[in-house]
């Protein structure tokens, strides 16, 4: 999908390299200015030719990524294009000196303070001003807007075709499919398979908020036979997403050959997916399955909605459009479940006993009344036995991990600091009625270096 005129008014932020350029993202868009982030290599030529009211410049100005006379360069192609820079970070002195030895026309500021303090008062200042006066942006983007010209966008897409989405149960590909079923109604069929990897209780509970809110364009497939297929004796992390994201789409294939000449798929694709994928950080950290894993050959043209959007601003999106509560607020979950909580060979009985585990974690979270505090939360079942004893015998059971961690956007996170007494309950509890697990251990790892998810 095309971006549309609502983006055209936009700041791009140039990434050089590093951690941290979605802040300045989040914050020029927080004063309802579309932002997107590229990486300097790529993005220069494109903004030269489709053009940006500004750019700002993040991340490390002379790092390995990017050496000063590249960086100069671009800058000065900006300049000499009308476009003004704003570069944040310390260290950015010789790029105002330099700009002013060769008398580049046009305006570079520099924000001494590092990317974070963008979203304090004093950076916050230095935005406004870039990006109102200097820019001359109008603060067109809201969700509002956005739905809006997205619907109209979807119509003029689609026109008279079939679409299919497929639903993980997730807020994204919910969201994705709410806001094209406002756009084209009836033409959208959408598909929930359960591939087996979902969380104790939770195909149901979403199956039934599903049919509720698309009546007739709702289809529930039960495909675990299939996924359990696909990822057996496989412990590659990569290569369980690409299986599992490469059934998704067959299964797909098969139930939308069944409603006739489907020509378009809906993905709840979202920005930090595509940013992951390789636009943001020019190399891939994980292919998430609904980006990086798709096969080759696909029937369908790809309608991704929600592909310029953080999660804050899906959620906000889904509220404007009715969704429950308890999908617009539910936590993030990997397309290819609990298969990438499993670590090593994924089998019915490794699920059966992490969703137990899950299950009690989540219980208890609840029961301390964390739930809306915590990005996410969730135990992984590792592929380390460790010895225990129960009912006086010695047993050689899992290793299970306990995650909680809080971030905006999934780019970054931090470990949450769980109160000892509500860790301490999860632990007996699991130990006491899942007797496959004989040792709770608890994840203290930020991102980065570490993922949100073990695989
Ligand atoms: P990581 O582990 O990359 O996760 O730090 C960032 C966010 O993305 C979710 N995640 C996925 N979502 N398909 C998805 O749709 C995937 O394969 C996948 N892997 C990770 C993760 O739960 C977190 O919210």
């Amino acid at each position: 999908m095309e971006r549309d005129s609502l983006m055209a008014n936009r700041i791009i932020v140039m990434d050089l390299g590093g951690y941290g350029s979605h802040v300045a993202a989040r914050e020029v868009r927080k004063l309802q200015v579309y932002s997107e982030i590229f990486p300097i290599q790529a993005s220069l030529a494109e903004v030269l030719e489709e053009g940006a009211r500004g750019v700002i410049l993040t991340g490390k100005q002379d790092g390995n990524l990017a050496g000063r006379e590249e960086v100069y360069s671009a800058v000065r192609k900006l300049l000499e294009a009308g476009i003004p820079v704003l570069a944040v970070g310390s260290g950015f002195d010789w790029l105002v000196e330099r700009a002013e030895e060769q008398r580049a026309a046009g305006l570079v500021t520099v924000f001494p303070g590092g990317i974070e303090s963008l979203a304090e008062p004093s950076g916050k200042e230095v935005l406004e001003d870039f990006v109102g006066s200097v820019c001359r942006c109008e603060p067109t983007w809201t969700m509002e807007a956005f739905v809006e010209s997205s619907i109209q966008r979807i119509r003029s897409e689609v026109g008279s075709e079939l679409v299919v989405c497929g639903l993980s149960g997730g807020v994204d590909s919910a969201v994705a499919a709410a806001l094209v079923h406002q756009a084209v109604g009836s033409q959208l069929t959408c598909i929930f398979v359960d591939h087996g990897f979902m969380r104790k209780y939770e195909a149901e509970t979403v199956a039934d908020i599903f049919r509720r809110r698309f009546g007739k364009s709702f289809i529930a497939v039960d495909a675990k036979e299939r996924f359990f297929a696909q990822v057996k004796g496989v412990t590659d992390p990569e290569e369980k997403r690409k299986r599992i994201g490469g059934e998704f789409i067959r299964v797909f294939e098969e139930e939308a050959a069944k409603l006739g000449k489907v020509r378009y798929l809906v993905q709840g694709t979202v920005y930090p997916d595509v940013v992951e994928s390789g636009a943001g950080q020019g190399a891939l950290v994980k292919s998430h399955h609904n980006v990086g894993g798709l096969p080759e050959k696909m029937d369908f043209r790809l309608l991704e909605p929600l592909r310029w959007l953080f999660k804050d601003e899906v959620r906000k999106v889904g509220q404007i459009l009715g969704l429950p509560d308890e999908l617009v607020w539910r936590q993030p979950f990997p397309g290819p479940g609990l298969a990438v909580r499993v670590i090593g060979e994924v089998t019915p009985a490794k699920v059966a006993v992490l969703q137990d585990a899950d299950y009690i974690l989540r219980d208890e979270i609840k029961k301390a009344g964390l739930e809306r505090d915590i990005w996410q939360y969730f135990a992984v079942l590792t592929d380390t036995r460790a010895v225990g004893v129960q009912d006086q015998r010695r047993t050689y059971g899992y290793v299970l991990a306990i995650r909680a961690v809080n971030s905006v956007d999934g780019m970054t996170a931090s470990w949450v600091q769980l109160p000892y007494h509500v860790l301490e309950k999860i632990s007996s509890r699991i130990m006491g009625e899942v007797k496959e697990i004989t040792r709770v251990v608890y994840d203290i790892s930020s991102k980065p270096p570490a993922t949100i998810e073990w695989e």
